[in-house]
């Protein structure tokens, strides 16, 4: 039998956000110590893992299909005797639990977002299982679970990230969240706010800019709130950390997601002003225009608030791009409720958005309020919100429409000699280029605009040409 063959497999499915990215990498590093390559398909896996999203019904009714398929596939392995383990991770599993296994009994793991790091105990404690049953043993419920929150954090207790993929990163840095939003399912998911300490992940971004991250996005629930303690036991704050990042050799690009409105602190505001590789561009989701929903949701903030934010961002820097999440249809939204976001939409000016209808998520208080919003009314909001955020959208790329910007270039695009890239303000490029641009940022002329994208042409100089 060759290595190859010998070799255990897994596959990763990642649903929802950056934080779920970051941690199936995290679980790949975890299995690699076993034996665990990667595989392309779960046809190909003796191991899948789905990296679940809890946030929507839609999200969360998604995994249920992928595992009926799953299972359909460990069914057709029996007659080879080999076998496929499931395992179920991500906020659907932390928020669901045991009741996972009782909907679909093939599923093997359960484990929550906090205790990835005890994958490989938990992996064993199922090959001892099937092992018993195989000897004629007749256990009481087939699967592991474990959805603790540790004392022990995770970060701490896995192996640190393993290459750079096309000269960006992620980073996690902060994880949880306090806030309990009316509508949200993370507080309870992600756990109680937490922050890494701030040599744990100063050491981690300088390995990342080793292993060649030209560009790094620190992530985090709710990242401006990032409070990690430092070496001297004082506190630093997210523009700190910034500042320390920022002076790392070869990093040209630091981002971060996502950030609250309430936690947009001065010296974070001053950062975007005087830190260069600090990107211009904010995705700081404030969800709806109107005081009322506001308050129901639970923001901690009123419009004033994030308008005058939102001044005060310009004011540090100019071409400031922002971004925010919208949901339409929360519970008691009215017509006028409705036209306050829309104003505030045209107002900013955002460079894009998502927007969603409110999802009732069982266990929120937000799900128990009267006056739910009827499907009909929030769809139609929906699509007029989308509509507008379109034309901000398109307005702000055509923008930049003649100008030649660094974009960093990440992968190769659909056309044939296509590939697409990021302008400084997360714009989506494409051009015509060289594979070998991947990974490499490259100074390119804007030539057209549009709602989601603009057309690039790759500024050819000798070392672009090389
Ligand atoms: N921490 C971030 C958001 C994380 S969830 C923040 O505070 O902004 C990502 C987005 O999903 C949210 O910004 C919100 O717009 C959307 N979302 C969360 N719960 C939702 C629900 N129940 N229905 C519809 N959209 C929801
Ligand atoms: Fe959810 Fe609100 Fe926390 Fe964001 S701040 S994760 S929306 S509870
Ligand atoms: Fe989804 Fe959990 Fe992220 S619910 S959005 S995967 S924090």
């Amino acid at each position: 039998m060759t290595l190859e063959k010998a070799q255990k497999r897994v596959f990763i499915r990642t649903y929802g956000c950056q934080m779920n990215v970051y941690d199936s990498d995290r679980m790949a590093d975890v299995l690699r110590p076993l034996g665990y390559g990667m595989a392309e398909t779960p046809e190909q896996a003796d191991l899948v893992v789905l990296n679940t999203c809890h946030i929507r019904e839609h999200a969360s009714e998604k995994v249920y299909s992928e595992l009926g398929r799953l299972r359909d596939i460990k069914n057709e392995r029996r007659a080879e005797d080999r076998d496929l383990t499931i395992a179920v991770a991500g906020c659907v599993a932390q928020a669901e639990g045991a009741e996972i296994m009782t909907r679909q009994p093939a599923v093997d793991i359960v484990v929550g977002t906090q205790a990835y790091h005890r994958l490989p105990q938990l992996l064993a404690e199922v090959e001892r299982k099937s092992a018993l049953r195989k000897a004629g043993k007749r256990l009481p419920g087939a699967g592991v679970l474990d959805t603790d929150f540790p004392v022990e954090s995770k970060f701490d207790n896995m192996p640190s990230p393993q290459g750079v993929r096309a000269g960006s990163a992620f980073l996690s840095i902060q994880e949880g969240c306090d806030k309990f939003c009316t509508f949200c399912v993370v507080p309870y998911t992600r756990g109680a706010e937490y922050s890494r300490p701030a040599a744990s992940v100063v050491a981690e971004a300088r390995a990342l800019a080793a292993a060649g991250a030209l560009e790094i996005t620190l992530l985090g629930q709710n990242v401006n709130a990032y409070h990690g303690e430092a070496a001297d036991g004082s506190t630093w704050s997210l523009a700190r950390l910034i500042r320390e990042i920022a002076e790392i050799d070869g990093l040209a690009r630091i981002r971060y997601m996502t950030s609250h409105p309430r936690d947009m602190d001065d010296a974070l505001i001053s950062a975007h002003g005087d830190v260069p590789n600090l990107m211009p561009y904010l995705h700081l989701p404030v969800q709806s225009g109107s005081d009322r929903i506001l308050a129901a949701m639970n923001r901690d903030h009123g419009r004033d608030h994030y308008l005058r934010l939102v001044d005060r961002l310009r004011n540090a820097r100019p071409d400031l791009a922002l971004s925010s999440d919208f949901i339409v249809g929360f519970p008691g939204e009215s017509d006028s409720d409705f036209d306050d976001t829309m104003r505030l939409i045209e107002q900013v000016g955002f460079a894009s958005a998502y927007s969603f209808r409110y999802s009732r998520r069982p266990g929120t208080p937000g799900a128990a309020m009267d006056k739910q919003v009827p499907e009909n009314v929030s769809v139609a909001r929906l699509s007029a919100l989308q509509a507008l955020i379109g034309r901000t959208a398109h307005d702000f790329n055509i923008s930049k429409k003649g100008t030649t910007v660094p974009v960093l270039f990440y992968e190769t695009g659909r056309k044939p000699g296509q590939i697409i890239g990021k302008t400084p303000w997360l714009q989506s490029v494409y051009a015509l280029g060289t594979p070998r641009l991947i990974g490499r940022i490259v100074e390119t002329r804007l030539i057209e605009g549009y709602a989601n994208s603009l057309l690039g042409e790759i500024a050819l100089t000798e070392e672009v040409a090389a």
